[in-house]
């Protein structure tokens, strides 16, 4: 099989919506998998910026496919909008292809998102997206779900909107003290949507698996981050899918080793939207500088991230989750003119060095970096965008070596700027 996935190493935004559209001339079908409109993959190419959600960064290819798979979760009327901006900005939609099992993200589900975050309060808070992510996937977890299928089903469709509507108000207004949201506006969206959707809906199971027996080659696009992943991330401060390679088989369809050769993305630092444990986090002056060189606002809420060191004790563990064989190195250019940098090598837990991450979150609490320190970076704006390893200052290329040596993995590329052709390639990439 020729098939790759790119994913998340960190707590997702690294860059992956960059690097996949930078490498999906290569592909002939991208398919998403997991996750859902919490995803903002930004790309800009030929001086146009475009922010994905739902949609497969490989659309802005005329000749690749473009799959969401079973696993993902829909908002159809977010998703039409997506649609119709797309349009607008000249995007040929017509090797689109949704999956009829992926289930749909209904106004109720955004509903109690919020009112849970706004019942846990303060530091309880996990600070989601607000997209209905987590109580969607918990519908299908409890097999109340409402699927794409079932949207083209009107009478099918309204008796199941009606027993979770029922269902959800009474926890919206009895225990949230929310008023109940009301049945005929939701219907009508959604078969509207559903309309404007129609032409997409498939079996991408089949899109999938046909792809990858005649020899295509398919490139599986991850959403979030490996430590935001359901099960191995840093809970309950995740999101609520498999946001790691693992995910690619029940979410698209395929069997496990349809996955390919696993390529990590990750930032030369370290960022995080939302709650929970973070490390390396750089508080203060010194965060407030990275996320403004940085840029460092959600692509999905316009949340400032919060900034910190890189973390190789993470990055070492995401490694070995994974499975990834190579790491696309982001922003590099960012650290520029920061000054002396620093890089976390390890962790300490009461004095004493502490192998591995704890389950707990009072654990993560406890823990300190051990930090080495780098040489600064100099600010020279000659190598913004270098394609070149040759144009960039040797402290810079000491750093990608340090990180390449400590994790064991090949860095095969580093990006050097936001744009499409901003990047330096050491290696092979996506093994095809
Ligand atoms: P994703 O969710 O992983 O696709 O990442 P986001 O799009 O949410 O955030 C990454 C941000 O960094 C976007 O604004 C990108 O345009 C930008 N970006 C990606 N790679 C680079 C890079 O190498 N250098 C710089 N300066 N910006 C980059
Ligand atoms: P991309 O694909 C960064 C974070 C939220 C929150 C937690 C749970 O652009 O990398 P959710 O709405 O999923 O229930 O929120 O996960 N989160 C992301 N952070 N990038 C993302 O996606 C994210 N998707 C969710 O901030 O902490
Ligand atoms: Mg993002």
């Amino acid at each position: 099989m020729r098939s790759a996935t790119v994913i998340g190493l960190q707590w997702g935004d690294e860059g992956k919506g960059k690097v996949i559209d930078a490498f999906a001339s290569e592909a002939d079908v991208v398919v998403r998998y997991q996750g859902g409109g919490n995803a903002g993959h930004t790309v800009i190419a030929k001086g146009v910026k475009y922010v994905f959600h739902h949609v497969p960064t490989g659309i802005l290819y005329p000749g690749v496919t473009c799959v969401v798979g079973n696993g993902t979760v829909l908002d159809v009327v977010a998703l039409k909008t997506e649609l119709a901006e797309l349009t607008e900005q000249k995007v040929a939609l017509s090797n689109l292809r949704l999956s009829s099992r992926a289930h749909v993200v209904m106004p109720y589900h955004r509903a109690l998102d919020e009112a849970r975050e706004q019942a846990r309060g303060g530091t309880g808070q996990i600070g989601t997206t607000k997209r209905g992510i987590g109580p969607c996937y918990a519908d299908k977890a409890s097999r109340t779900g409402i699927r794409l299928a079932d949207l083209y089903d009107p009478q099918r469709f309204a008796e199941r909107l009606r027993r979770n509507l029922d269902e959800k108000n009474a926890i919206l207004v009895h225990l949230f003290r929310r008023p109940p949201l009301a049945f005929e506006p939701i219907r009508e969206a959604c078969l509207d949507a559903a309309e404007a959707l129609r032409p997409y809906v498939c079996d991408t199971a089949r899109v999938a698996q046909d792809a990858l027996r005649e020899g295509k080659r398919v490139m599986f696009e991850g959403a979030q981050g490996i430590m935001l992943d359901l099960d191995h991330g840093t809970y309950p401060f995740v999101t609520s899918s498999s946001a790691s390679s693992a995910g690619v088989s029940s979410g698209a369809g395929v069997p496990p080793a349809a996955a390919g050769k696993v390529v990590g993305v990750a930032k030369a630092y370290t960022t995080r939207v939302g709650s929970g444990p973070f490390p390396t986090e750089l508080l203060g002056e010194p965060g407030d500088r990275l996320r403004e060189i940085g840029k460092e606002y959600g692509a999905t809420t316009g949340r400032p991230r919060r900034c910190g060191w890189l973390d190789l004790v993470q990055l070492g563990e995401a490694v070995r989750l994974t499975g990834c064989a190579g790491i696309v190195l982001t922003k590099l250019d960012t650290l520029a003119g920061f000054g002396p940098l620093k890089v976390a090598v390890a962790y300490e837990r009461g004095g004493k060095r502490h192998d591995g991450f704890p389950a707990d979150e009072a654990g993560w609490e406890e823990l300190t970096p051990v930090y080495e320190e780098l040489p600064a970076i100099p600010a020279d704006p000659s190598y913004l965008g270098a394609t070149d390893e040759d144009q960039l200052p040797g402290v810079a290329r000491e750093y990608v070596a340090f990180v390449e040596r400590r994790l064991g993995v090949p860095v095969s590329v580093v990006s050097t700027g936001p744009q499409r052709e901003a990047l330096i390639r050491r290696g092979d990439v996506l093994g095809f």
